[in-house]
This record gives C-alpha cells, sequence and structure tokens, in this order.
C-alpha cells in the first residue's frame, strides 16, 4: 500500500483537489482497461466534490458513457428520503451527468430485509474486474465520521470483522439504525481510496487514528488498500497532527 496525507486550507480546496484527483483516476482506468468503476460515500464533504465534478469546468473531463457509479453504504430509507446516499449524489451530480442509468447501481436501503439488499449489491459487484477474487474498484471515496467509522463501518459493529462478503448489512446499536456497507475486504482490494476529512470536530479523531491510536482502535485504521491511499484533509482536521507527518 502506497498512502499519502495532502492537507489544503479549507474543505472547498480538499474538494476541488479531489475533483482533480477523480479525474486523473477515471482517464488513467479509462485508458487502461475501458471503463471506470467508482463507490461514492455519503456524508457532507463529498457532496461538494460531486458538484464539482458536475460543473463546466469538470463535466468535460471524463467521458461519463465509461462510467460505472456504485455506494460504499447506504442509510435504511427509500431512495427519495433526505437521509439517502443516493439521493444526495443524484441531486449532487448524477442527473447533471450523461452516465447511462444502467451504469448507477444504489443499495437498496429501502428493502425490510437488508440482508437480502446486501447479498444482491454483492451479487452487482461481480460485474467488476475480479481481482485476488474480489471486485475491485478503480476508486473508492470514503469519509470518516467524529467516532472513527468510515463507510458503515462503525466501532464496535458485526461488519468489521467480516472476512469473506464484499456487502454486509447491519444493526448500527450506537445509532439505532441498520445500514449496508461494503466490506473492508473489498474496500483494500481497490485500486485507490480516498479518505475526505474536513473540520476541526475531526482534528483529535484523526490524530488519534494515524498517530497515537493502537492499530485497529477505530474502523478507519483498517483501511489499507493494496493499492494508494489518498487522506485529503482541511488545516482545521490536520490541525493536531505532527508536523513530521504532514511535511
Ligand atoms: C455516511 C457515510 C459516512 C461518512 C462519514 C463522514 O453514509 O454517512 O458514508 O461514512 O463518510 O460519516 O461524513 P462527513 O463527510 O459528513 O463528515
Amino acid at each position: 500500500m502506497g498512502r499519502a496525507i495532502h492537507i489544503f486550507n479549507d474543505a472547498e480546496a480538499v474538494s476541488l483537489a479531489a475533483a482533480e484527483l477523480v479525474v486523473l483516476a477515471a482517464n488513467q482506468a479509462i485508458e487502461v482497461r475501458g471503463q471506470f468503476y467508482i463507490a461514492l460515500s455519503g456524508g457532507s464533504t463529498p457532496k461538494r466534490l460531486y458538484q464539482h465534478l458536475a460543473s463546466d469546468v469538470y463535466k468535460q473531463q471524463i467521458d461519463w458513457q465509461k462510467v460505472h457509479i456504485y455506494f460504499g453504504d447506504e442509510r435504511s430509507v427509500p431512495p427519495e428520503h433526505p437521509e439517502s446516499n443516493y439521493r444526495m449524489a443524484r441531486e449532487a451530480f448524477l442527473d447533471q451527468l450523461p452516465i447511462p442509468e444502467q451504469q448507477i447501481h444504489r443499495m437498496q436501503g429501502e428493502q425490510v430485509d437488508l440482508e437480502k439488499a446486501a447479498a444482491e449489491y454483492a451479487e452487482l459487484l461481480q460485474a467488476l474486474p475480479i481481482c485476488n477474487g474480489l471486485p475491485q474498484f478503480d476508486l473508492i471515496l470514503l469519509g470518516m465520521g467524529d467516532d472513527g467509522h468510515t463507510a458503515s463501518l462503525f466501532p464496535g459493529t458485526v461488519a468489521l470483522a467480516e472476512k469473506k462478503k464484499t456487502v454486509v448489512a447491519q444493526t448500527v446499536p450506537q445509532l439505532n439504525t441498520q445500514r449496508i456497507t461494503l466490506s473492508y475486504p473489498v474496500i483494500n482490494n481497490a485500486h485507490q481510496v480516498m479518505l475526505l476529512v474536513a473540520g476541526e470536530s475531526k482534528a483529535s479523531r484523526l490524530e488519534e487514528v494515524l498517530v497515537s491510536a493502537p492499530e485497529g482502535r477505530y474502523p478507519v485504521q483498517g483501511i489499507k488498500p493494496k493499492g494508494i491511499l489518498n487522506w485529503l484533509l482541511d488545516r482545521n482536521a490536520a490541525s493536531k497532527l505532527p508536523r513530521m507527518l504532514v511535511a
């Protein structure tokens, strides 16, 4: 794994840099393999990135006909719900881009049986290139919650121990809810993972995650892709990191 930590002035600069990296990753994948497979994250930080990708500047830079959209996690809500990650992505950029409808794959958080929804999503992932026996994304976008969760891999939850399934449905007791999420095995099989973290509320946790906490204390520490891991941070989130790490 290659890990890089990039620090930017503010969340806006993080999202612009992320847009540049998405363009690079997409064009590289399309050139080499003819297609680009990306998994999107929910949360507030990537929303701005998505808006940039639909703007005049970036929209022209990717051949959207060759882009395949998947999701890293979903809440147990229907697609039109305000908390739906799918809805957020649709409104922020997917609806404005010429991506063939059959290439946009949402997790069905509205299903009563979320285990079934997770198994169906795992089936969909079989359309990706298979590498090391697992589907391989070109790029997976992730964020980090204040509690150190990423995707819907929350502290203390069963999905953290998943070794085989690529998609897991689980109860998140601390939120009193259920989620569907990609598992570590498929996330860590990606060519590239990009972790976007902004805001002062993340600073202490980020210092623990990257520096002082023992391995395995926080779910995001389990993100160790075979390819590249790019952390994109704003100055506020990075404010408690030692200079050595960020120089
Ligand atoms: C979700 C996410 C989640 C998110 C983090 C960070 O569905 O909520 O996929 O893992 O990325 O909670 O969210 P922010 O970017 O809003 O801080």
